[in-house]
C-alpha cells in the first residue's frame, strides 16, 4: 500500500469509527416520554407534545400534576432537560427526585426547584434521605433565568456519591462515607419522579409570597429523558458490575474542573446550608465534615 493510500485508508477508519460511536449515542436517546414514564398525578394536567418526546406539566387552581418512571434503579444517571414556569412563579415547586418509596426507611435524592416573582432568583434546593433521614437541605440561586431555556439536570448516583448537576455545574455531592459510619443509600432501588405543585405557604421567601393564580395555568417543559442504571427487578449482579459505565473512575469523584465550579456554586450561589445551620444543627453533622 502507498503512503497515500494507507492515509485515506486510516481517515476512512478513523470517519467510520466516528460515524459509529457517534450513533451509537444519538440512538440510545432521547426516549419518548411513555418509554420510561407514566403519569402519576392528574392525566388532564400533562401532555405529551413533540410526537412524546417532550411534555407540558400544568398547574393551575384545580390540580398540580406529576410522574413517574415505570422501574425503579440501583445506581445509574438520570438527566432531564427542564424549563421551568416563567414570569411570577412565586409559591410554584417543580420537583424531580428519586425516592424508594419505602415510608419510613426511604432513600431519596432531591431536586426542589423554587418559583419566585418575576425578576427574583429561582432557588434550587436539593436534599437527601438515607434510611429514612432527610434534614439536609441546601439551596442554591440559580445563576440564569431557567424558564428562559431548557437547562439539563442530572442525578449521578453510584457506589462513591450521589451528586446533583445543573448542566454539566456540580451544585451538590454527597459522598459515600461508610467508611466514617456514615450511612449511603445503596440498598434500595429509587424511582424517578417529577411534580409540579403549589406550595405557597413555604417555598419562596419562606411563604410571605403567595401564588398568583391569576396567573395560572402555569406550565413546565421536560424533555430528553435519559435514565442509565441497572433496573430492578431485573439481573441479580448488575448494580454491583463495577463495568457500569457510571461506576468508570471519571465517575467516582469529581474531575479538578467539576470540583473547581462546585466550590464556585458554593461560594457564590449557596444561600442555605444545613450544615452551617446552628439552631438546627447545633453540632455539625458528620457527613459536613467529611469532604467531597
Ligand atoms: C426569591 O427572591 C428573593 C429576593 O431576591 C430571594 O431572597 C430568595 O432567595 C428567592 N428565592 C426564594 C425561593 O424565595
Ligand atoms: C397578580 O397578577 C395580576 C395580573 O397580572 C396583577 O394585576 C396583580 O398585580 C398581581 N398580584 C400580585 C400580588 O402580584
Amino acid at each position: 500500500m502507498g503512503k497515500l493510500t494507507s492515509l485515506k485508508y486510516s481517515a476512512a477508519i478513523l470517519i467510520l469509527l466516528y460515524a459509529l460511536t457517534f450513533s451509537f449515542s444519538v440512538s440510545a436517546r432521547p426516549a419518548t416520554f411513555l418509554q420510561d414514564f407514566k403519569v402519576s398525578w392528574a392525566y388532564s394536567h400533562i401532555k405529551q407534545i413533540d410526537g412524546g418526546r417532550a411534555i407540558q406539566l400544568i398547574l393551575d387552581q384545580n390540580s398540580g400534576c406529576g410522574f413517574a418512571s415505570k422501574s425503579k434503579y440501583l445506581f445509574g444517571r438520570v438527566s432531564m432537560k427542564i424549563k421551568l414556569v416563567p414570569g411570577d412563579s412565586a409559591g410554584t415547586v417543580t420537583a424531580f427526585y428519586m425516592n424508594s418509596d419505602t415510608d419510613n426507611v426511604r432513600d431519596e435524592l432531591d431536586f426542589e426547584f423554587l418559583g419566585n416573582r418575576s425578576g427574583q432568583p429561582y432557588t434550587v434546593q436539593t436534599n437527601v434521605y438515607v434510611h429514612g433521614k432527610g434534614d439536609k437541605e441546601q439551596r442554591v440561586n440559580l445563576w440564569f433565568d431557567p424558564s428562559a431555556d431548557f437547562h439539563t439536570y442530572t442525578i449521578l448516583w453510584n457506589h462513591h456519591h450521589a451528586v446533583f448537576y445543573v448542566d454539566a455545574v456540580p451544585i451538590r455531592v454527597y459522598k459515600n462515607n461508610e467508611a466514617k459510619g456514615i450511612p449511603f443509600p445503596k440498598f434500595q432501588p429509587m424511582g424517578v419522579y417529577s411534580t409540579l405543585w403549589e406550595a405557597d405557604d413555604w417555598a419562596t421567601r419562606g411563604g410571605l409570597e403567595k401564588i398568583n393564580w391569576s396567573k395560572s395555568p402555569f406550565y413546565a417543559y421536560y424533555k430528553d429523558f435519559d435514565i442509565e442504571g441497572c433496573a430492578m427487578p431485573g439481573p441479580a449482579n448488575c448494580a454491583s458490575n463495577p463495568r457500569n459505565w457510571w461506576e468508570g473512575a471519571n465517575y467516582q469523584q469529581l474531575s479538578a474542573v467539576e470540583a473547581r465550579q462546585y466550590r464556585w456554586v458554593r461560594m457564590n450561589h449557596m444561600i442555605y446550608d444545613y450544615c452551617t445551620d446552628k439552631s438546627r444543627n447545633p453540632v455539625t453533622p458528620p457527613e459536613c465534615v467529611a469532604g467531597i
